[in-house]
């Protein structure tokens, strides 16, 4: 919140670092918009995730996102997917939701020697589909910080809500803001309110800095894909593709636009062709 300005218990919290802990306090987390469990993955658990991820790369069976700084995805790969099943997520996931928890996605997030740059500060409800109220985990398979560029985080800003846009807040707003970027070891989570403002600095080491994101949701929310715990009881679900639910939207219409700049430099590029071989006569 506003740094001169900061509530005072809640300031109490993040001085004491009361967002650290071996089991989730829900009532930190609402308040907060975050909250860091200590050692949610086993060390075995992790080594297996990241060993297989890097060994994926170094096969070229997975590579970043081309548009994206920071993501690879690996949904589709059955291994990854196990990870649903594992009883250190169900036990994470239990007090969320009445204990009735799905996902309607994962990823890996990673930054390294090749691809260092920081990401400016934006909240991720702006790029989701369906309801509000959702988390993602960020498990980390290495150390992460703020010298390899690790996540930072603005507390209590979820509660300002939706922000009714995508994209990156003003760092004249965020200047104002107080930001915490935890020290996070190896098998922590992260747990993160999808409306947390949040960003990341650069990364100065260029070591590895991943993390294994699965977002959360109720189960009964339309667009669940993954059970993870309870049953889901409605049989209802998205009855079209996201991807064609605008036939006109900001998104289309900058596509739009873009063709269209692209198709003008082409047409200025033949002018000026044109132009110089008039003069060179
Ligand atoms: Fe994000």
């Amino acid at each position: 919140m506003i740094k001169n300005n900061f509530f005072k218990t809640t300031k109490n919290m993040v001085e004491t670092k009361r967002y650290f802990g071996k089991t989730i306090n829900h009532k930190i987390l609402d308040e907060l918009g975050f909250f860091i469990l200590t050692k949610g993955f086993s060390s075995k658990s992790i080594q297996k995730y990241h060993d297989k991820f890097l060994k994926s790369l170094e096969n070229k069976k997975l590579s970043k996102t081309k548009k994206h700084p920071v993501e690879v995805k690996i949904e589709g790969i059955r291994f990854f997917e196990k990870i649903y099943k594992d009883h250190q997520l169900k036990n994470i996931v239990k007090g969320f939701y009445k204990g009735q928890v799905g996902s309607d996605f994962f990823r890996i997030v990673k930054k390294d020697n090749k691809n260092s740059s920081a990401v400016f500060c934006h909240q991720d409800t702006g790029y989701q589909f369906g309801s509000y109220d959702r988390y993602s985990l960020f498990i980390c398979l290495t150390d992460n910080n703020n010298l390899n560029g690790g996540m930072i985080v603005y507390p209590l800003t979820h509660k300002f809500g939706y922000l009714g846009d995508a994209g990156e807040i003003s760092k004249n707003i965020t200047k104002k803001y107080f930001k915490i970027c935890p020290d996070l070891k190896v098998g922590d989570v992260l747990i993160m309110h999808s409306a947390l403002w949040h960003e990341s600095n650069k990364n100065i080491l260029k070591s590895n800095r991943i993390y294994f994101e699965i977002h959360i949701q109720d189960i009964n929310d339309i667009n669940t894909k993954y059970n993870i715990i309870g049953k889901r009881k409605k049989i209802f679900k998205l009855p079209f593709d996201k991807k064609n639910i605008f036939s006109n939207s900001r998104v289309t219409r900058i596509i739009k636009l873009k063709k269209r700049v692209i198709n003008l430099e082409k047409k200025l590029e033949n002018l000026y062709k044109n132009y110089s071989s008039l003069i060179n006569c």
